[in-house]
């Protein structure tokens, strides 16, 4: 169990480079979602990317860090799909910092700060092709919201949305 995780706002400007780094380190996961190693484009969409009739300024992303070493990325969406939500649109551990609890801390982190929000609701979809992450949220209390199966417009992801009552 590490004790020294801690989530340090990040932006697009300063730590795009990091974040490539980082998923670069994790791009098990990223090929799985994208089908091919993260780029530029990953990284934008991480930084940039806003759920639909949202604003750029409901956006929320944090380094996860041991120290000065960036260890994970993740991006929240205040007010997807209702007023009160968070969205989780990615969490993102370094292989080399998974299956040590890192994730319950991120979550345990995000939580508090969600209910000093007076956030309901946490929310989001786990590709149905990721099993462990799919183990990993149920462990940690999340539970079935809908299934999202692709649809011809989608990117061919059958998705699981999971949801967090705080
Ligand atoms: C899903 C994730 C956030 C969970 O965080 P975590 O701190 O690793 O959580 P846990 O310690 O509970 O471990 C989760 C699982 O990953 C497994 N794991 C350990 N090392 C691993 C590695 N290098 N690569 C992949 N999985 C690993 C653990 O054994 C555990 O699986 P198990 O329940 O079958 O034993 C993290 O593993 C991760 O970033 N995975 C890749 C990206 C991803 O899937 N994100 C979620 C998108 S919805």
């Amino acid at each position: 169990m590490r004790d020294e995780i801690i989530l340090k706002p990040i932006n697009q400007a300063q730590h795009s480079e990091d974040a490539l780094d980082l998923a670069m380190r994790a791009a098990d996961y990223a090929t799985l979602e994208v089908g091919h190693a993260p780029d530029d484009a990953y990284i934008l969409d991480f930084f940039t990317a806003v759920p639909p009739d949202l604003e750029p300024d409901c956006l929320m992303h944090f380094g996860i860090m041991e120290g000065p070493a960036m260890v994970g990325i993740i991006c929240i969406a205040e007010g997807y799909e209702f007023p009160d939500d968070w969205w989780i649109g990615l969490l993102l551990l370094d292989p080399a910092f998974r299956g040590q609890g890192v994730g319950r801390k991120v979550l345990s982190d995000i939580n508090k700060r969600a209910r000093e929000r007076r956030i309901a609701l946490l929310k989001l979809a786990v590709l149905a092709a990721n099993p462990r992450a799919l183990k990993f949220w149920h462990r940690e209390g999340f539970t079935h919201h809908r299934d999202a199966p692709a649809t011809p417009q989608s990117d061919g992801h059958d998705r699981i949305v999971l949801k967090y009552q705080l």
